[in-house]
């Protein structure tokens, strides 16, 4: 649940943009931008089901039974509904008219199904479309007190689980990468978590060369190097947490070469990180350094992505961003070195920027022996 004066001051800054560049309405769709904007959530269905912002009002278009959930769950009280045997686009035709869209600049949902943007563009054809984004990236970009202590429960979470499934040591061998994932999912619930903030990553072997591969009924074999990706919601935000161990036996001869040189282009992406410089600096130093240590084409993905509401948000940490790095923004750090048809290396944290750097909202070990091995 968001707190009302948090709802009441981010509807006023999006006003004030909105305003500011002459747009008449923003019109969200079930996502995280209508969850940032009114404290209510749903997933995406096939019923219309918007929320208008416009420069001075914000109202809902929402099918007659949401009615007494939105009036609980968010502060905006301007719910008009339609019912299931009426056609919502005559709603959405009035709700243009008193807020005068036919000519006007509408800014639409960037996850907003198809269906429902060609009924925009045939219910006001002489509107012009832009996306939210280009007035709400800007504003969830820096996070809240609120916001970064959720982040923050969630990288905690994140990190106990990473420890204690780290123990299971050669009790790991033997266990599909199906087993693992579900036996960590059950971990993040029991420690307070809820749900998997994304299908949880047990790349074992040469699974782990390919960065988003999930997890399926490869049996984790002594010597595997893992890769392992996971997190959790904890209050509507996500944990996003990655490292690379081998639970038993002895990792292929190149292995431990490739997770050093990754930790090391971490630890240079993380030291580069403050207020003022560009996103693609962060990348630069973590490139530069796989480049020098001769990985530098093996690294096959950007070196991180903002984290807030969504898993993936801006800021995109890649080489090409050159958005300004702000204090309040919440990215990961997660080179990987791939090589294909024989293993994975990915190191990840989450960093908060402050106003002379950044702290690490993760800090469970990142070595990839077991904890009680020396390192
Ligand atoms: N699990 C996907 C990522 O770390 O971005
Ligand atoms: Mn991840
Ligand atoms: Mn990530």
């Amino acid at each position: 649940m968001i707190d009302e004066t948090a709802i009441d001051d981010r509807l006023e800054r999006a006003r004030d943009r909105l305003a500011a560049r002459g747009i008449d309405a923003l019109v969200c769709f079930p996502s995280s931008n209508m969850y940032y904007l009114s404290g209510f959530e749903d997933e995406p269905m096939e019923r219309h089901l918007f929320l208008f912002v416009s420069p001075d009002r914000a109202l809902f278009l929402a099918p007659e039974m949401y009615d007494h959930q939105i009036r609980d769950e968010s502060p905006i009280d301007d719910v008009r509904t339609w019912s299931d045997d009426e056609d919502p686009t005559a709603l959405l035709a009035s709700i243009g008219d008193e807020l005068d869209l036919a000519g006007g600049q509408l800014l639409v949902d960037d996850r907003m199904w198809a269906l429902f943007t060609q009924d925009l563009r045939k219910t006001f054809p002489d509107a012009s479309f832009g996306l939210a984004s280009a007035v709400l990236e800007d504003l969830r970009l820096r996070k809240d007190d609120a916001e970064l202590e959720a982040l923050r429960e969630a990288a905690r979470i994140s990190d106990a689980v990473s420890e204690s499934v780290r123990e299971l040591g050669p009790d790991a061998v033997g266990l599909t990468e199906r087993e693992l994932a579900r036996e960590i999912g059950r971990r993040l619930e029991e420690a307070g978590g809820d749900g998997v903030s994304f299908e949880t990553v047990v790349g074992s072997g040469p699974n782990g060369a390919r960065p988003h591969h999930r997890h399926g009924e490869r049996t984790i074999e002594s010597g595997d190097p893992v890769v392992l990706d996971f997190g959790t919601w904890t209050a509507g935000y996500p944990g996003d947490q990655t490292r690379t161990v081998v639970f038993d036996g002895d990792p292929p001869a190149e292995f431990e070469d490739v997770h050093d040189a990754v930790l090391a282009a971490q630890q240079a992406a993380i030291d580069a990180v403050e207020p003022g410089i560009e996103a693609r600096e962060v990348d630069r130093a973590a490139r530069e350094l796989l480049e020098k240590r001769g990985y530098g084409d093996r690294f096959v993905h950007r070196t991180g992505h903002g984290v807030g509401l969504d898993v993936h948000e801006p800021p995109y940490i890649t080489s090409e961003n050159d958005r300004k790095i702000e204090p309040g923004m919440v990215f990961s750090v997660e080179p990987g070195v791939y090589l294909e048809g024989e293993f994975g290396v990915r190191i990840e944290d989450l960093v908060v920027v402050t106003d002379d750097g950044c702290e690490r909202l993760n800090d469970s070990p990142r070595t990839w022996r077991p904890l009680d091995a020396d390192s």
